[in-house]
Parts: C-alpha cells; structure tokens; sequence
C-alpha cells in the first residue's frame, strides 16, 4: 500500500516494552491503519528492524514479521512521523525521579513534557493523543497546556488508555484483554476522539470489554491496578513471615483463603518480592500523589506495601546468612534466576538485583545463571561484580556450590538433575528456593537441606 491508501496513520512515541508490543497487535489486526514507532535511540530501532528485537516476549516476532515493512514501522525520523499522524500514542518510560522535589517518589515526566513539546513544534493538523504511559492522576492537564500553549492554533484531543499488559504474557494480554480501558474529557470533540480510539479496539475487542470513563478516572485506575495487585503480594508475603514461626505452611493458607471467591486465588504465590519496572514505581507514585493531597494516612498505608517487600528481600538473604552459620565469606553460592520474573529477560527493579548486592556485601562469591537475562545481570552489577561470575549453564553454576538460591521461577529449573547438582555441591549442600518453585522433599530426600518461604525447613542438620 502507499501511503495514501492507508485509512489512518498512528504513530506511538516510544519503542519500549509497552509501545512496541501494543503497535505490533494494533498492526497485525488493523491493516488499513498506518503503524509508525518512533524512538530517539537509534540501537531500539535498528534492533526492531531486524531479526534480534529489543525485547524478549513470546509470540511477538511472529507478529512482527507478519505486518513489518507493510502496515508496521520502526523509525528515529520522529519529526516527520508526528507531522503525518492522526493519532499520537505517547509511551515514552516515566521513572521516579531521583532528584530534586519529590525524589525517590514522583514520577519523572521530562520525557512526557519533551514529548508533548515535539508533537506541538511539528502539528499542523489535529491529532489524537492517547496517553499509554503510566502517569499521575491529572497529567492530562500539564500535556494540554504545553500543547495549546503560545499562539498554536491546532487543536489536540487527550485521551488516557492505560496498558493492562504483563510482561512475559504481552501479546495474550493485548489480544484477549481483561478490559481496555479509554478515559476522554465529556465533550464533543473528546467523544469524538474517544470514538476513534475505540474503532481500532473494536476490530477485535468485544464491545463489553470497553470501559470509557473520564480522564481522571482512567489515569488513577491504572495506578491503583497496580498497587492493588502489588498489596495482595506484599499481604501474603507478610503471612510468609507468621507461617515460618507458626509451622503453617503459606501454599495450604493461600489455597484456602483463595478459595473464597471475594477474594480469588490469583496473584497470591509467596515469594522474595514482587519486582518489574512497574509496581515500586507506581507504588510510590501513588504515595506521592496522596502525601502531595496531605492525605498522610492514605500515603502510609499504601507505602507499607513497599516496606513490607523490601523486609521481605532482606528476610530472605538473612535466612541465607542465619543458616549458612553467619558468614558467606568465600562462600559459592548459584543465583537461579536473575529477571523479575519469568519469560523475560527484563531485570528492571528484580529482587536479584538486591539480593544479589546484599551477598556480595557478606562476601559471598556468586554464579548467576538466568536462560534470558545473563547480559542484563551483568549491567545491574557492574563495578560491584569482582566475586560475580555469570554462566549459562546451571550445572556449572551449581559445581563446587555451597548453596543454590532459587530467585526466579523458571520452568527449566523443575526439571535439571539435582542428585548431579548435589553430587557435585561442596557439603552441607543449601537450596533456598525464593519462590517455593522446586519439589522440597524430593530435594530433600537427595541430601538437601531445603529452605522454602513461608513453610517450614527440611534439613538433615
Ligand atoms: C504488572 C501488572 O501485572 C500489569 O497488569 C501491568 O500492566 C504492568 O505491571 C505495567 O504496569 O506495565 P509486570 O510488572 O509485567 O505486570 O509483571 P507481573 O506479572 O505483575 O509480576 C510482577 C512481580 O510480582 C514479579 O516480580 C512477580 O514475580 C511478582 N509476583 C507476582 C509475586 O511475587 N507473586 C505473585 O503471586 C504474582
């Protein structure tokens, strides 16, 4: 198709791990639509025009080779892009800032504001733009004043649609979402633009997965999303801790209380903590907003969910330390797991990283293995990596070990032989499993002393 031909040209501001994936799906199921993403890095681009994408999400290359070069680009020509646009997806990253007013908290929104500036310097039409970047409640407001400021006449229409996608699960989440939520302002023209947005959901979307609300509402419900889900993981590990001195077992307590159907049974696996480049951000974003609105009380309770997961990476390497006779001094211990989570090979905010830094301190010498997130690991701990070695294989990661920390729960790690790993561990061989990932007594039947979180040890000493 040239051009012309295309019914509406979209371009999203930021090839990320939100922008890319959502362009991709938007692509694949709306082929008379034009799909640009554009980014300031060169390195993004190029890797998304070829055949290493920048990020690891199962079942996206497919769909990218299916729509590039067609209805599908990758581009740094940001400019021109903007100028041609309809409609302008903004999914630029908004950190916590770590400088200045509200540091460590708030949300950093240079690249939302030098966005915003982008798209206004080179407007000479009237574009949607569809907020896709977590942002504070009211963001809205600063990115319509910077766009309609000075004497620029073109109109702009905001719109909010938050991403509900998990990494790992990207493309499923995005093609057979829970709900797709678009906050508009209730006006003529912001009705209008909502009704363009919702025609390109529409195309594959039911119709009763569509919530419209006011631009305020969807912007919060984002945030709130994720500290709901976030609090739910910091409520169990919480238990995690009781469980340990009780003799409860945190996997029974969590079936069972899951089991009630007010309260569901996902989303409740005890564990090292919850990572990812979104919950401790979007946390503390909220926290800010709430202490910003002197509503102190509201701002304690939701910053106790991140106390309680920062405890619970710290409960974690204390058990290590508490068990290993109080020194790790030169002690080998294989790091399972180095990404948040996984099915990726993001390591953004990991637990690992933490952890990792705490044993490093004590001493210990480390041998990380992770199937994707190998290169990453190595960048989180450079400088501090001297007792780090970083290997592919778990075996030998594992050889002459005296502990193995299991810190991501990936599926290949079920299946290795561990009567070799143990065989060739130095003894009292360890296993700390930080997501009650393995088969404890089977482990422990091997010659393991086996610690798990939130239920009992088995231990031959
Ligand atoms: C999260 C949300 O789940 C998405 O809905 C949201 O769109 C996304 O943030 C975002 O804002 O972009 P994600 O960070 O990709 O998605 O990963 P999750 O699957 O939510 O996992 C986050 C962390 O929680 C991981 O470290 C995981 O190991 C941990 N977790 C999860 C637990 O410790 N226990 C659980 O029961 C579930």
């Amino acid at each position: 198709m040239n051009d012309n031909q295309f019914a509406k040209k979209i371009v999203c501001v930021g090839a990320g791990y939100v922008g890319g994936p959502t362009m991709v799906v938007i692509a694949n199921k709306c082929p008379e639509y034009k799909v640009t993403v554009v980014d300031i890095s060169e390195v993004r681009i190029n890797a998304w025009n070829s055949d290493e994408l920048p990020i690891y999400e199962p079942g996206l290359k497919d769909r990218v080779d299916k729509a590039r070069g067609k209805n599908l680009f990758f581009s740094t020509d940001i400019d021109r892009n903007i100028a041609e646009a309809d409609i302008i997806f903004v999914s630029v990253h908004t950190p916590t800032k770590t400088f200045g007013e509200g540091a460590g908290k708030a949300s950093d929104l240079q690249f939302i504001e030098q966005t915003a500036r982008r798209i206004k310097e080179n407007s000479t039409s009237p574009k949607i733009i569809v907020e896709k970047s977590t942002l504070p409640v009211r963001a809205a407001e600063t990115m319509a004043s910077i766009l309609h400021s000075g004497n620029n006449s073109v109109r702009f229409e905001i719109l909010s649609n938050p991403e509900f996608m998990a990494e790992g699960t990207a493309i499923r989440d995005m093609e057979e979402p829970d709900r797709i939520l678009i906050g508009s302002h209730d006006t003529v023209a912001g009705n209008a633009a909502r009704d363009e947005l919702l025609k390109i959901y529409l195309k594959w979307v039911p119709k009763d997965k569509i919530i419209t609300t006011n631009l305020w509402s969807s912007e919060l419900s984002k945030l709130v999303a994720n500290a709901f889900l976030a609090q739910r993981i910091s409520s169990i590990n919480s238990i995690s801790a009781l469980c340990e001195v009780t003799e409860a077992d945190i996997s029974e307590v969590a079936g069972a209380v899951g089991r009630d159907s007010r309260i569901g049974p996902k989303f409740l696996e005890a564990g090292v903590g919850f990572g990812g480049s979104c919950f401790r951000k979007d946390l503390l974003n909220l926290v800010y907003l709430c202490e910003y609105y002197k509503l102190e009380d509201v701002a304690k309770f939701w910053n106790s969910v991140v106390e309680i997961n920062d405890n619970q990476m710290e409960r974690f390497v204390n058990c290590i330390l508490k068990t290993m006779f109080r020194t790790l001094v030169d002690k080998k211990i294989a790091i399972f797991g180095f990404a948040f989570k996984p099915d990726t090979g993001d390591t953004r905010d990991a637990p690992a990283i933490y952890i990792c830094k705490r044993l490093l301190e004590e001493k210990a010498r480390l041998s990380i293995t992770d199937p994707h997130a190998i290169s990453n690991a190595r960048k989180d701990l450079s400088g501090i990596d001297e007792r780090a070695e970083f290997v592919e294989n778990p075996y030998e990661a594992t050889r002459g070990a005296h502990a193995l920390a299991l810190i991501t729960e990936w599926p290949e790690y079920r299946s290795l032989d561990y009567q070799k790993i143990f065989d060739s561990m130095s003894k009292p061989a360890f296993i700390f499993d930080g997501r009650n990932h393995l088969d404890h007594q089977k482990l422990f039947e091997v010659g393991f002393n086996v610690y798990p979180i939130g239920r009992p040890p088995l231990t031959h000493i």
